[in-house]
C-alpha cells in the first residue's frame, strides 16, 4: 500500500478521485495527509470528511517577515516529511517548489497539468488552449501527470492524454471535459507509479 501525501491549493476534486478510487479497492494507495497552501481550500474539507488528517501553510507570513520562500519550502518538506510518504501528489497546487521542497522527495513527487507536455505550461493552461482554438493554432489540448523538475510543468512525463476541443466550447465546457480525464488519469498513474526505493 502506498503512502500519498496530496498538496492541494482548492477545489480539490482531484484528491476526492484519490480518496474515492482508495476507498472502492481500485487504487493501492492511501493518502495520509493533505495539506494546502490556503485555509479556504475546499479540499480539506474533502479530507476532513474521508478521515485524513490535514494541515495549512500559508507563503505569506514568510513573505511578509522576511524568511521567503526557501524557508516555506523547507518547513513544507517537514511536514510532508514527517507523513512518510511514497508519493507526493501536487493536485492543483498553486505554488513552485524549489529545490529546498524538491531535493527532499527526488523522484517521488508528482504533478497534475491540464495540458499536453510542452505546451501551455503555468497558471492559466485551459484559459490558453481555448484562445490558442479561436485563433486556430490547436485542434485539441489535454493532461498530463508528470514528475516534478524545478522548471515548471516540465520534467518526465508519467501519462499524457489529449482533450478535445470543439467550437462553442465555454471555460465550463472545457473545465468539465478536463477534469473528467484528470480524474481517471491521476488515479491510474498513481496506481502504477514505482517511487524510488528508499525511503525520503
Ligand atoms: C486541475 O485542473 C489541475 O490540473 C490543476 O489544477 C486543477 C485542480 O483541480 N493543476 P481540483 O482542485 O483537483 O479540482
Amino acid at each position: 500500500m502506498k503512502r500519498l501525501v496530496v498538496l492541494i491549493s482548492g477545489n480539490g476534486s482531484n484528491l476526492q478521485a484519490l480518496l474515492d478510487a482508495y476507498a472502492d479497492g481500485r487504487l493501492a494507495g492511501r493518502v495520509v495527509r493533505v495539506i494546502a497552501n490556503r485555509a479556504q481550500a475546499f479540499g480539506l474539507e474533502r479530507a476532513r470528511l474521508a478521515g485524513v488528517p490535514t494541515e495549512v501553510l500559508a507563503l505569506r507570513p514568510y513573505t511578509a517577515d522576511g524568511r521567503g520562500r526557501a524557508a516555506y519550502d523547507a518547513d513544507l518538506a517537514d511536514l510532508v516529511a514527517a507523513a512518510a510518504p511514497d508519493v507526493v501528489v501536487l493536485a492543483g497546487f498553486m505554488h513552485i517548489l524549489g529545490a529546498p521542497f524538491l531535493d527532499r522527495f527526488p523522484g517521488r513527487v508528482v504533478n497534475l497539468h491540464p495540458a499536453l507536455p510542452g505546451a501551455f505550461p503555468g497558471k492559466d493552461a485551459i484559459g490558453d488552449a481555448l484562445a490558442a482554438f479561436a485563433r486556430g493554432a490547436i485542434t485539441e489540448t489535454g493532461v498530463m501527470v508528470h514528475l516534478v523538475v524545478p522548471a515548471v510543468d516540465a520534467g518526465p512525463v508519467l501519462a499524457a492524454e489529449p482533450v478535445p476541443l470543439y467550437p462553442g466550447d465555454t471555460r465550463a465546457d472545457l473545465e468539465a471535459r478536463i477534469h473528467a480525464v484528470e480524474h481517471r488519469l491521476l488515479v491510474a498513474t498513481v496506481a502504477r507509479f514505482q517511487p524510488p526505493e528508499s525511503a525520503p
